[in-house]
């Protein structure tokens, strides 16, 4: 628990630098590293462009795995994960392009494309560091409520409540918000090595209580991490106020 977003932000880039520079990632052993999008993970992008910029860190032989992507929005619509990938974080450092692997929500067979993701994180070795976000009903990536908490990779429909949370982002027009997502499976991260989850906001203090204090549940997805041998949440304050 960190007094607020900025220290989270700080700490998490942090953490990342620790863990990818004590793997001393190579050619022929590559760290690989799941990345979230949306607004939490921001700040920890921003500082870990900087080390990079220090000289502190370098992605060359990390490869990277997002979370999610929507469904039918176009590579380069500002909202698309692909975009905003680039945008904050790919374009300011040094990873190679081919090892930053984001679903495509435009493939002709998304059924293929996630079979395609899955066994691309299986070629690589799996994930050592997931990293995520969660919404406010607690769902990771897309898994919205009820999703399976052992499921792979595929399309989703988003639930109501995940519709009204990211409307921001398309002009606070949810009609604008695309209906379906693609996304890894609660099981696709819980098979990462370790897993850190960044919580801030007090309007993700429910979520957190349900994620920690009360059962696993499939209802609030981000619980399954209770069962994972190497799990993290970094929170703020204000996160923290249900617990
Ligand atoms: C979306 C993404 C999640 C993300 C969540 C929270 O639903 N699919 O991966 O964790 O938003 O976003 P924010 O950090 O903007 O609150």
């Amino acid at each position: 628990i960190l007094d607020d977003t900025a220290a989270v932000a700080d700490w998490a880039a942090r953490f990342v630098l620790q863990r990818v520079t004590e793997f001393a990632p190579s050619a022929e052993r590559r760290f690989v590293l799941g990345l979230p999008t949306g607004g939490t993970p921001l700040g920890m992008y921003k500082r870990l462009i900087q080390f990079y910029k220090e000289g502190r860190i370098s992605f060359k032989y990390v490869t990277t795995f997002n979370m999610d992507e929507y469904v039918g929005l176009p590579r380069d619509h500002p909202e698309s994960y692909h975009y905003y990938m680039w945008n904050e974080f790919f374009k300011h450092i040094d990873i190679e392009p081919s090892q930053a692997h984001v679903l495509d929500g435009n493939a002709p067979n998304l059924v293929d494309e996630c079979t395609r993701f899955e066994k691309l994180i299986k070629e690589a070795g799996g994930v050592n560091l997931f990293i995520g976000g969660i919404g406010p009903d607690g769902h990771i990536a897309f898994n919205e409520p009820g999703s399976s908490l052992v499921s792979r990779t595929r399309a989703k429909t988003l639930a109501y409540d995940t519709l009204e949370a990211n409307k921001r982002f398309f002009g606070n027009d949810i009609s604008k918000v695309p209906r379906q997502a693609l996304t890894v499976g609660v099981g696709t991260v819980m098979d990462a090595k370790e897993v850190m989850i960044l919580i801030t906001g007090s309007h993700k203090a429910l979520a957190l209580a349900k994620a920690v204090e009360e059962g696993v549940n499939h209802m609030w997805t981000v619980s399954a991490f209770q069962q994972h041998p190497q799990a993290l949440f970094v929170c703020d304050e204000d996160a923290t106020l249900e617990l």
